[in-house]
Parts: structure tokens; sequence; C-alpha cells
């Protein structure tokens, strides 16, 4: 399968700087071959990212979405709307939303039944704080997160894409190495029953450690925040080469 390459914009550009940003990326990456790029935009963003994408193979993603399908649940956004602007994929438990806005795994779990249900692609993360991997709490935490947020639907995990993002190195230019990547993806890989879902790191990817990062097999793709902002460097990114 094609390695993935997934941009999180979080709430970072406004329409206009949006179609800037997509019209520059895809004359960048025009030649591209054998990558599957996921553009993730903020949700007042996704309808004009959608038509500047029409006719290229980018593919289109939300950063979250609500467990229920409509009603009287004020700022929130169902996963049909979603669906209905052409997303395919949704991003679940980011650990911004984790930790900032306080979502539980029990929230996760109904977001991630919802998304399977539905019909969207769920890109679920899990990662430990520092304090945690400090208190070499690790693999401890991912279990939990898997198991909880998993619950009841263990068996439709190889529908998922997981995201390995530890805390300590989001947005703070500490990159995991290599080998830690591929021994908490082993882990994570080893919790799931099917063992066939793809499973992306993010954690400040850059055009200076995606060659080395996407050397070992057991990363698939990278899930990428800050370097994704400027056409020049998510390109870079998306030519990786591992000669
Ligand atoms: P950075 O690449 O800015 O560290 O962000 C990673 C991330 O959170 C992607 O979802």
């Amino acid at each position: 399968m094609d390695p993935i390459i997934a941009g999180n914009w979080k709430m970072n550009k406004d329409p206009a700087e949006s179609r800037s940003l997509v019209q520059n990326l895809l004359e960048l990456i025009s030649d591209v071959k054998n990558r599957k790029v996921i553009l993730i935009p903020p949700f007042t963003s996704l309808p004009i990212v959608a038509e500047v994408i029409r006719n290229s193979n980018v593919k289109l993603g939300a950063q979250n979405m609500y467990w229920e399908r409509s009603g009287a649940y004020t700022g929130e956004i169902s996963g049909l709307f979603l669906k209905s602007l052409g997303c395919e994929y949704v991003v679940i438990g980011h650990s911004e939303r984790r930790h900032i806005m306080g979502e539980t795994d029990e929230m996760l779990n109904k977001k991630l039944k919802t998304a399977l249900e539905i019909g969207l692609i769920a890109i679920f993360c899990v990662g430990e704080t520092e304090k945690e991997k400090e208190q070499g709490m690790t693999e401890q935490v991912i279990s939990r997160q898997l198991k909880q947020g998993l619950k009841d639907i263990e068996n439709e995990a190889h529908k998922i894409v997981f995201a390995y993002e530890p805390v300590w190195a989001i947005g703070t230019g500490k990159t995991a190495t290599p080998q830690q990547v591929v021994d908490v993806h082993k882990f994570i890989r080893a919790q799931l029953i099917k063992k066939k879902s793809t499973i992306l790191y993010g954690g400040s990817v850059k055009p200076e450690n995606i060659d080395t990062l996407m050397h070992e097999q057991e990363i698939e793709g990278v899930l990428v925040g800050g370097a994704s902002l400027k056409p020049e460097s998510f390109a870079r990114i998306i030519k990786f080469s591992i000669t």
C-alpha cells in the first residue's frame, strides 16, 4: 500500500489562505506517484479544499467530529456533514483534543464507533505525555488508549488508521527516533486482534527527518502538523526518498 502523508493544519489557514496553500502544493506535487496524500484543514476550509483537489488524487479529512449524527448539540459537527463535503477521513483523539479539550477514552470510543458506522476512515491518535514517558508508562498508556478506544469494535480495528503521536514530540521540534517509533508501532500492532492496520507516526515530522523515518518498514506514513502549513516543506515530505 502507498505510504500515507497526512497534513493536519490544526486551527490554521482561513478559506482564502487554504485555497492558496493547496493550489501551490498541487503544483509542487503534480509529478508525485505512489503516495496517499491527505489534507486535514479546519472545518471552515473543507469546501474550498475539496473544490481545489477535485481533479487530483489528494484526499480530504477532518480534524474531529461528534458521535451523534444530528440534533441539539450546538457547536458540534456531524460525520455525515463531513462525508457530504467529500471527507473520507476523520482524525479522532488527537492529543490536543484529549489534553486541551478534555476528550476521554470513552468519548473517543463513541466517535470511533460512529465513524465506522457511517463509513469515514478514522485516524485514531494515541501517545504518551513527557511525564508518562519519563515514568516508563508509554506502553501502559497506549494499551489503555487502545483498549478503551476500541471497546466493542476490536474486530473492526483493521478499518482504522492508527497514529502514534507522542505528546512530547508534537510542536516541540523533538522527534522520536526511528527506533522509538518502531518499538511503539510494534507494540500497537501486537495489541490489535487483526494485525493489518496502517500505523502512522506524528510529532515534529519535517523535511530533515522524513527520509530516516520512512526508511523503517514499520512506519507506514506520517501525520504532519507545522510542516504541512508551507507548500514547499510539505511537498518535500511527500517526496521523501529512502534510498
Ligand atoms: P507537529 O508536526 O507540528 O509536531 O504536529 C504533529 C501533530 O500533532 C499532527 O497531528
